[in-house]
This record gives C-alpha cells, sequence and structure tokens, in this order.
C-alpha cells in the first residue's frame, strides 16, 4: 500500500483529492490517499510525496510494533513527519524518537541514504520510505513576462493539467489567454497547443512560452472553428465584460471541444454539469468548486460519452 500526501490550502483541497484521483485511479476525502499502486508524482502541483507503506497502525505503540514484528531496518535513514491539516499533533520529538528505535540501523540527520515519513492522519498512522516527492517546479514560472487579471493560478492550472493528460499527450488550450496552462502543460512533456481569438493574448502567450524556454506552439484562431483531434483540452471559458461573453458563445465553444477531444477541464463562473451531460455528450467525472476573493470557479472534469 502507498500513501499519498496532499499538501493543498483548504480552498485548493477539492482539486487536489481529484489530483489523487487522476494520478492512482483510487479516491480520498481526507488530506491523505492510499493507493495499492506506486505513482510518480514528480510532476503533481498538490501531491507532495508519495510513501510506500512499511508499518501501519492505529495509534503510534502500533505502528511501532508493527516496525519491530517486520523487522525493519534501514542504515544512514531520516525520519520526516507529515500530519496534513493537523499540525500540532507532533508538538515534540518523542514519536520520531519512538519511531526510529523502532527501526533497526543508525539515522544518519545530516546526509541520509534513506528518507522515511512517519504520517498520521485520523487514526492512520504510517511509516516507510518516501519514493517520490513533487519537484515544484510551478513557482518558476510566474516569473513570466506576462500576466492578466483573468487568469488561472499557476498551480491551479498545472492541477487542470494534470487531471487530463500526461506526458506525451496532445493537449489543446482553445481560449489559452497568456497562456499560463501552456506552460504547466509543456512542463510536463504535454504536447500543448494554444489559440486566443485575442491577438495581443495569443503574442502575450507566445513572449511567456518562450521567456521559459519552452516550445512556442500558439496560434490566433476564433476556438469555435478550430478543427484537429488532441488526446485532451484544457478550456477556461471566458466571462466578464472584458472578454465579450456573447450569446450562445459557451454553447459554440463546448460543442467545438466535443468534436476535437474527449477528455477535458472545463473552468466556469457557474456549473455547467447539467449543459455538458445533457447537451454535449460528455459525463462529469469532477466537479470542483474553487472559490476565488469574489466569486467561485466550478471545474468540470469530463469525458465523452458515447
Ligand atoms: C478566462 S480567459 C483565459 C485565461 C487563461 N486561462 C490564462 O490563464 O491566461 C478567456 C480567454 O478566451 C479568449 N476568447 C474569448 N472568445 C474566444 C474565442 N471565440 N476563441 C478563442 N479565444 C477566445 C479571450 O481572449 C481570453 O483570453
Amino acid at each position: 500500500m502507498y500513501a499519498y500526501v496532499l499538501a493543498a490550502p483548504h480552498f485548493h483541497l477539492g482539486l487536489a483529492q481529484a489530483e489523487f484521483c487522476a494520478f492512482t485511479g483510487c479516491t480520498t476525502t481526507g488530506r491523505i490517499g492510499l493507493a495499492p499502486v506506486a505513482v510518480d508524482i514528480s510532476r503533481a502541483a498538490f501531491i507532495s510525496s508519495c510513501v510506500h507503506v512499511a508499518a501501519a497502525g492505529t495509534s503510534l505503540d502500533e505502528v511501532c510494533a508493527d516496525a519491530r514484528a517486520k523487522g525493519l531496518a534501514w542504515e544512514g535513514f531520516h525520519i520526516q513527519t507529515f500530519c496534513p491539516g493537523e499540525g500540532s499533533l507532533f508538538t515534540s520529538l518523542e514519536p520520531i524518537i519512538r519511531a526510529a528505535d523502532a527501526i533497526a540501523g543508525r539515522p544518519n540527520l545530516s546526509s541520509p541514504r534513506v528518507r522515511l515519513a512517519l504520517i498520521v492522519s485520523g487514526d492512520l498512522w504510517a511509516l516507510g520510505p518516501i519514493i517520490s516527492t513533487y519537484r515544484s517546479d510551478w513557482p518558476a514560472h510566474e516569473r513570466r513576462p506576462h500576466f492578466f487579471s483573468g487568469s488561472l493560478p499557476t498551480r491551479f492550472s498545472r492541477a487542470m493539467v494534470n487531471l487530463v493528460a500526461s506526458p506525451g499527450n496532445t493537449l489543446i488550450d482553445p481560449c489559452c489567454g497568456v497562456g499560463v496552462a501552456l506552460i504547466e502543460a509543456l512542463a510536463c512533456g504535454v504536447e500543448a497547443y494554444g489559440c486566443d481569438i485575442n491577438p495581443r493574448m495569443a503574442a502575450q502567450a507566445a513572449e511567456n512560452l518562450v521567456s521559459l524556454g519552452l516550445p512556442q506552439r500558439v496560434f490566433v484562431a476564433d476556438a469555435r472553428g478550430i478543427g484537429g483531434r488532441y488526446d485532451a483540452a484544457v478550456l477556461d471559458l471566458p466571462y466578464g465584460r472584458n472578454v465579450g461573453v456573447g450569446k450562445g458563445l459557451y454553447g459554440d465553444l463546448l460543442g467545438t471541444l466535443r468534436t476535437i477531444t474527449r477528455r477535458g477541464a472545463i473552468v466556469a463562473a457557474r456549473d455547467l454539469s447539467g449543459e455538458l451531460e445533457e447537451v454535449f455528450g460528455f459525463g462529469v467525472v469532477h466537479h470542483v468548486e474553487v472559490p476565488k476573493t469574489t466569486m467561485v470557479r466550478h471545474l468540470h472534469v469530463v469525458a465523452a460519452v458515447e
């Protein structure tokens, strides 16, 4: 069994849980996800660590007893504690010292050969080696030249990409704005393309990509008329006066989306689940509400239904 640590502020917890599901196929309602598979989470937005659960129990006593019973042994280990969402549980070093005493082998705090995690979440205590961590490269992408008040946050965009695409997939962002999702997709090894009806936006997206050393695959187009086939799409629907939401625009954009991909992550200012299922032939796999200061973003992860 493997334990995944979700590192997300409370307003992004739903996104983190959806990202965990996309990586492992399992679900969680908390800040720790359990899955029978080990997955490389280096490109994750909100999953900080994947831990092999070598010993477990419902208390510190039990997890230590399990570690002893299994004869767990590591030379040169270092134990890091994870108590997501319940930060005050580890107020002393005692749990770490007791867990270390239950392991055969010597610790090495300055240059460890093995990094172990001691996790406590609800009544689960787990101990084992950390086998994958996120590389957290997305903050560096905030040093791009162009920003836009309607852009999605960088970390949100990274999760959105991960919800629908894997490295090597093709992806389209048909309303790419200044290219935040394109940057995250390309940084994850996804073959991403973007377009925007506004030439200034498309030009700024292209400059953002070039400034970060990423391939520039942005074109100016009305997304209602684009063609081709892509493994996945991310679509941050236009809203507000500045982007001019015309009558029927959503319908035209979503109808086109359905013809060019079978998998999408769609953001809107309202819940579109009903329309996506009844009108456009998508099944809604996840619907996550993400609060923004003065509004709520609705993220829909959809898959085509035949
Ligand atoms: C909410 S913004 C997307 C912001 C983007 N996610 C970002 O991070 O910068 C919506 C974008 O859709 C574009 N847009 C509006 N109508 C469009 C259409 N028919 N075809 C393509 N782009 C369109 C707007 O110019 C705007 O850049």
